[in-house]
């Protein structure tokens, strides 16, 4: 049985190279904000509590955090162990343990994070914190040692000596500690450093100097540890996101085709044997089942498709799609779309609040807002359910065997009945009774002869 477990998530920086009105840890990879990844790295470790220290943009970030984690504010930066410390009141005689993170780590991952509690809980550490060994390690902090090997602390680039500036072993700043030991610690801290900081460092070397274990995992891999600080670390790392997740995916038995041009959301579920084509961009929570084909530049945005769905160069959010359905090229579904099993929506036809029952078929540039088409119904060329009146949006019922021919008008609340027959061009204002034939267009009218009585009537009078 482990410890009790609470994150305390840094976020309150202000990521000044970032030049953004937003607020560093919001900045995206794969659509999601860097504290999303954060918070769903370290959603499975069944923590007892997530606090995230906000100061920069703090209303932006709190508006973002999900039910369930808590904003702690700080409202000056003064430090990491300053940022940290603004938990103290809200853990009150906490005994447990606390995983300390930074919001803006995408890539930190869950495994690391288990192993690292492991070597923590192993150790009987009262401190364990992740390391790495970098070729460049300037800027961070580098892990100091005794002859032993035993971690006797953390110094500072911007405090460090020359030997200790060639230490290349550096601290990640992602750390598992006893919360009685830390919080007595940080109660010692000062700013006399290079950075005048209260450095969450400094409280490591207090507890290794007062006798307690440090303990130390050391990562193959540094980029698990690295934080972004400018839009050209962001845009990296989204390559290394993509790289990781199609990785990932393809272990699964998913194929993807293409990693370098396909995004893959954290959030994304993909079944066996589905194929995501270049381009593709699968985001929030979608979820894709089994031998589906994402086609060539798709963007998914929480899309919940069954299984044998193909989608080929659409757009689609907030949409569910059955078993054996067929999606586009140049579909747009959206809020509230839902089709059912093998229905067939082809080009240039959009969906907005609307079901379509199973074996549905619109084939070609259609509107369809607000509507429930039932099973079956053949939807034609150029069909438009008018819901819009210019104040209220209205609905338009298409009962299951109705045809509605191409180009028809549904001017709704209008109902077309079960079985019920639109002839093409119809614009439909009444309800149409089951079984019935529509005809809502005016009568033609043929004029013998017409275009050579004009041209001689031209002739005559020029
Ligand atoms: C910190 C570590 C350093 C480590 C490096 C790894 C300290 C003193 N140093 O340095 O050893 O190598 O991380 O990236 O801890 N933050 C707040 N409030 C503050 C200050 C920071 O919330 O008052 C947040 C930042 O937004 C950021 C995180 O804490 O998410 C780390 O802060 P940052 O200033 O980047 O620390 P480093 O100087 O990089
Ligand atoms: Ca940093």
């Amino acid at each position: 049985m482990s410890r009790a477990l609470i994150a305390i998530v840094m976020a309150a920086g202000k990521g000044t190279r970032m030049k953004s009105d937003r607020p560093k840890v919001l900045h995206e990879i794969a659509g999601e904000p860097l504290l999303g990844h954060v918070l769903h790295t370290i959603s499975g470790l069944g923590l007892a509590a997530v606090h995230v220290i906000v100061g920069h943009g703090a209303d932006q970030v709190r508006a973002f955090l999900p039910t369930g984690v808590s904003a702690v504010d700080q409202f000056e930066q003064l430090g990491t162990g300053h940022a940290v410390d603004q938990v103290t009141p809200h853990l009150g005689p906490f005994e447990g343990d606390v995983l300390i993170l930074s919001g803006d780590v995408p890539l930190l991952s869950a495994d690391t994070l288990a192993r690292l509690r492991a070597r923590h809980e192993a150790e009987g550490a009262t401190v364990s914190l992740l390391s790495a060994r970098l070729q460049d390690p300037t800027g961070y902090g580098r892990v100091v040692r005794d002859e032993a090997g035993q971690v006797t602390g953390i110094i500072e680039h911007k405090d460090a000596t020359e030997a200790q500036r060639a230490i290349d072993e550096v601290n990640l700043g992602t750390y598992i500690a006893s919360w009685p030991h830390l919080r007595e610690a940080l109660a010692t801290l000062t700013p006399n450093n290079a950075q005048g900081e209260y450095y969450l460092t400094d409280a490591i070397a207090h507890l290794a100097r007062a006798g307690e274990r440090i303990a130390c995992l050391c990562t193959e891999d540094p980029l698990e540890g690295e934080g972004v600080n400018t839009r050209a670390q962001l845009a990296r790392l989204q390559a290394v996101y993509q790289a990781r997740t199609a990785e990932r995916w393809m272990a699964e038995g998913v194929t993807v085709v293409n990693p370098a041009t396909t995004i893959i959301g954290p959030l994304v579920e993909l079944g066996r044997d589905s194929v995501v084509e270049p381009g593709a961009i699968l985001l929030g929570r979608t979820r894709v089942g089994e031998r589906c084909l994402i086609g060539a530049y798709s963007q998914l945005r929480d899309v919940r498709c069954g299984d044998d769905v193909e989608i080929l160069h659409s757009y689609l959010s907030d949409a569910a799609i059955g078993d054996g359905t067929h999606v586009g090229p140049y579909a747009h579904l959206r809020a509230g779309a839902e089709l059912g099993r093998k229905v067939r929506l082809g080009n240039f036809v959009e969906v907005k609040k609307s079901r379509l029952g199973d074996g549905a078929k619109a084939a070609h540039l259609a509107y369809l807002g607000d509507a429930q088409v039932g099973r079956n119904v053949n939807i034609g060329c150029g069909v438009i359910t008018v819901n819009y009146d210019g104040t209220k949006k209205s609905q338009t019922i298409i009962e299951d065997d109705a045809f509605v021919g191409s180009n028809t008008n549904l001017i709704a609340p209008v109902t077309v009945g079960e079985a019920g027959f639109v002839a093409a061009g119809s614009t439909i204002t009444h309800n149409v009774p089951a079984g019935a034939l529509a005809l809502g267009r005016a009568r033609q009218v043929n004029k013998e002869g017409w275009v050579k009585l004009r041209r001689e009537t031209t002739a005559a009078h020029p």
